[in-house]
């Protein structure tokens, strides 16, 4: 069977990737290391960009959102107040046979990507259900022995294949899926067992899924007991909850604002795939945005604004609750995905259903970028797989570590308070009810096991009293990205495939990566048209120490200008500079300028080198 049309892409961009140095193998010379990859030198300076990018926007570009890096481990009570001790698992299955694990929901993912399924399409049409019974069985003796060695077919071909003739006389009125097909064909004893999910793998029976927390574990101090474990963060976002009141406190900053972080966080995939995109080890860019719960904006405003649903809201507003400000961080989050050259068109929106959304979360919106393995839909369209996660997680985070840890995390609001005072009492009733309702609601739902109603209730009333003394804990909307996803992003996007054919009918591949200049690696290849000539040479040298303060650029005198442009155009910088003779005044009134040659259309300037900066650096920021 033809490899599949994305798979093909994805495996040039990975082969480009590793050959001008974006994306190595962890530990290659070991033979790598499943689910860790490093950056080489392009790809180290494309993430460094995109990470200041991010910084830049989220907090020096803003008045409302200040930063902060916290370490890597932390107390180990974070993790049991955010609820990952108990719950942040995926479940898995393992292969009784190979004893491979597979996360249960990515099975059928990974089935149909196998060689053994691939190979099978030769001999059954799994769409029509209509299949050869000794075409299978050849197959069985044949390829399946090799690739499937533990499937039903393979070990017991002529029971197996009784059974699903049995199933497909019925299949006029109930069609056999492909799904079925191939649990049919992995199960050998149907009334002991009933349909069996077949191992990816190696066609073997799959244990049935049991959770798998994802948090990688170490000890803290020399002793490795249960006392010193703790965890490699899943998250950067709880250090920002655990450091929510210091920050406040230091920053001068009042509700609603933000604190914003960039770093590492650690997830024991239990399959990880699609290169870089499902890691073990990541970065996440995440912004904690803190809000007035809309019963505080209803006391001071006398209403909440209601966004209308897809409208652009540009400039934050006094009278916003949770929803407009949910819809204008999507928005915002956008905007810097457009900024970096990702259009719209690339992107896709997935918005969590009642059952996708965690327990706190009252929504919770996915930016998708379409990567060439992001698969399509019933009706064939590609929706995307996930860049960025935009949630409205309520007050959870800071009641549960408010719990957890004892220390308050509600914040005294001034203006409350007075608005308070002033509500008329029906008014003040029905927003303390609420309050009290959403407390009472959190309250129950977190609750200890010695906790009584009673004592819950009691809790919702203290906290419901806070509000007329201007006290409240504040709501967050967190926008939640994925470095390492982005950069693939970046490069899928970037990767461009151009034939060209010469005079003579000889045909070359051209790869050129079309990154924004904001996030291109290099900003500027500099280049002495030759290097045999020490004028041209000591210009470009004097150019080179121009603009190297400022911007990223690359020095290169080896080979013809052509070569060098085309190495330029593989790294995917946006600008050359060439001096060339005229630089040195072979024609006067020329004497000091460049040629400037862009990347993408292959079109040629002169520009003043006195000029070049400050059109570099307009180009490039
Ligand atoms: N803080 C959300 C996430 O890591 O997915």
């Amino acid at each position: 069977m033809a490899e599949p049309k994305e798979n093909l892409q994805m495996e040039k961009i990975v082969s480009l990737c590793k050959r001008r140095g974006f994306v190595f193998q962890s530990s290659e010379i070991y033979g790598g290391l499943n689910g860790f990859w490093d950056y080489g030198p392009l790809g180290a300076e494309l993430k460094r960009n995109v990470k200041e990018l991010w910084w830049h926007a989220m907090t020096r570009q803003r008045e409302d959102i200040a930063g902060l890096e916290a370490t890597i481990i932390m107390s180990p009570k974070i993790w049991e107040a955010s609820g990952h001790v108990a719950t942040f698992a995926d479940l898995m299955s393992t292969c009784k046979s190979c004893k491979k694990l597979i996360r249960a929901d990515q099975v059928w993912d990974i089935l149909i990507e196998q060689p053994w399924v691939q190979s099978l399409a030769d001999v059954v049409d799994v769409g029509t259900q209509t299949f050869d019974g000794d075409a299978l069985l050849r197959w069985a003796a044949g390829k399946g022995k090799r690739l499937a060695p533990e499937l039903a077919l393979v070990r017991n071909p002529t029971v197996t294949l009784s059974w699903l003739s049995e199933r497909s006389k019925t299949s006029k009125e109930n069609p056999v899926s492909a799904k079925e097909f191939y649990q049919y064909i992995a199960t050998e004893q149907l009334t002991a067992t009933g349909l069996i999910t077949p191992c990816p793998h190696c066609g073997g029976e799959l244990t049935a899924p049991r959770p798998f927390n994802l948090m990688f574990e170490t000890w803290a101090g020399p002793l490795q007991s249960d006392e010193n474990k703790v965890y490699l963060r899943p998250e950067t976002a709880q250090a920002i909850f655990a450091q929510f009141k210091n920050v406040l406190e230091t920053s001068r900053q009042k509700v609603p604002f933000g604190i914003a972080q960039v770093g590492k966080a650690f997830r024991n995939e239990i399959t990880p795939r699609n290169f870089t995109f499902r890691s073990r080890e990541f970065e996440q860019m995440e912004l904690e945005f803190f809000i007035k719960p809309d019963e505080v904006i209803e006391a001071i405003h006398g209403s909440v604004f209601t966004p209308t649903p897809n409208a652009p809201l540009a400039t934050p507003q006094p009278n916003w609750g949770w929803q407009a400000w949910h819809q204008y961080w999507v928005e915002e989050r956008v905007r810097f995905y457009e900024g970096i050259g990702l259009s719209r068109e690339t992107l896709g929106f997935h918005h969590q259903t009642p059952e996708e959304l965690a327990h706190y979360a009252r929504a919770c919106t996915d930016i998708l970028f379409k990567f060439p393995f992001s698969k399509k839909d019933e009706q064939g369209h590609v929706k995307g797989d996930e860049l960025e996660g935009i949630a409205a997680r309520s007050d959870f985070d800071l009641s549960q570590h408010q719990r957890f840890s004892g220390k308050p995390m509600g914040v005294f609001d001034d203006e409350l308070r007075a608005a308070w005072a002033k509500l008329p009492k029906e008014k003040a009733d029905d927003l303390w009810k609420r309050y009290y309702d959403h407390r009472k609601n959190y309250l129950t739902k977190s609750a200890k096991p010695d906790e009584t109603p009673e004592q819950i209730a009691q809790q919702a009333t203290e906290d419901a009293n806070g509000l007329a003394r201007g006290q409240y804990i504040p709501h967050v909307i967190e926008p939640s990205a994925g470095v390492d996803r982005l950069i693939l992003a970046l490069i899928a996007n970037a990767y461009t495939e151009t034939v060209k054919t010469d005079d003579k009918g000889k045909s070359e591949t051209i790869y050129t990566m079309k990154f924004h200049p904001r996030v291109a690696p290099i900003k500027v290849g500099v280049l002495p048209l030759l290097k045999n000539k020490p004028e041209l040479v000591n210009k470009a040298l004097e150019v080179r120490e121009l603009l190297r303060p400022w911007l990223n650029i690359y020095y290169d005198e080896a080979g013809s200008i052509g070569k060098r442009y085309a190495r330029q155009d593989e790294a995917g910088t946006p600008f050359c500079v060439t001096i060339d003779f005229d630089t040195l005044g072979e024609k006067p009134e020329l004497l000091d300028t460049v040629t400037i040659r862009y990347r993408d259309d292959g079109r040629q300037e002169r520009l003043k080198i006195s000029e070049l900066l400050a059109f570099l650096l307009s180009k490039t920021r």
